[in-house]
């Protein structure tokens, strides 16, 4: 794997130190490599009233669109209970695809579920979010 995806995971391990979750106890940490070469970080912000809980990867993609970045390449993503080291494979959930979507191609952009630096999986976007309705469905 390229250097510049290894180091990808690795941001996203330490981005989980960030995750503000009393709730779930469960810290999910995000690294989205934009084309220019930047990665923003992201974690989960829980709310006390649940619903408002923003997840770790929607986090990384609002601060990036919001800061003019439009070009992703890859997200790395990394979950586990606080204060642990994870031991699972934290899965992206169906609405943080669907923001992916909007913003990245399906047949290029990366996935990386990570537990460790050693155990990963990779995937294409269209892989997680097969048949999806996206932006080019409302152009003409
Ligand atoms: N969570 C994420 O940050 N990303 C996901 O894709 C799935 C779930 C967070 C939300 C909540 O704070 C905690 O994990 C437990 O659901």
């Amino acid at each position: 794997m390229k250097k510049e995806l290894k180091n990808l995971m690795i941001i996203a391990m330490e981005a989980r130190k960030y995750s503000y979750c009393p709730y779930s106890n469960y810290s999910v940490g995000a690294a989205l490599l934009c084309k220019d070469g930047r990665v923003i970080m992201g974690s989960n912000i829980e709310n006390a009233s649940y619903g408002a809980t923003n997840c770790a990867e929607r986090t990384a993609f609002f601060k990036a669109v919001s800061e003019g970045e439009k070009d992703f390449v890859a997200i790395a993503i990394s979950g586990g209970f606080k204060d642990m080291e994870s031991d699972s494979f934290a899965y992206p959930c169906g609405v943080c695809r669907q923001v992916m979507r909007e913003f990245c191609d399906e047949e290029k952009f990366k996935i990386l579920v990570v537990k460790n630096e050693k155990e990963y999986e990779e995937y294409l976007l269209k892989d997680l979010l097969p048949k999806s309705f996206g932006p080019n469905n409302l152009s003409g």
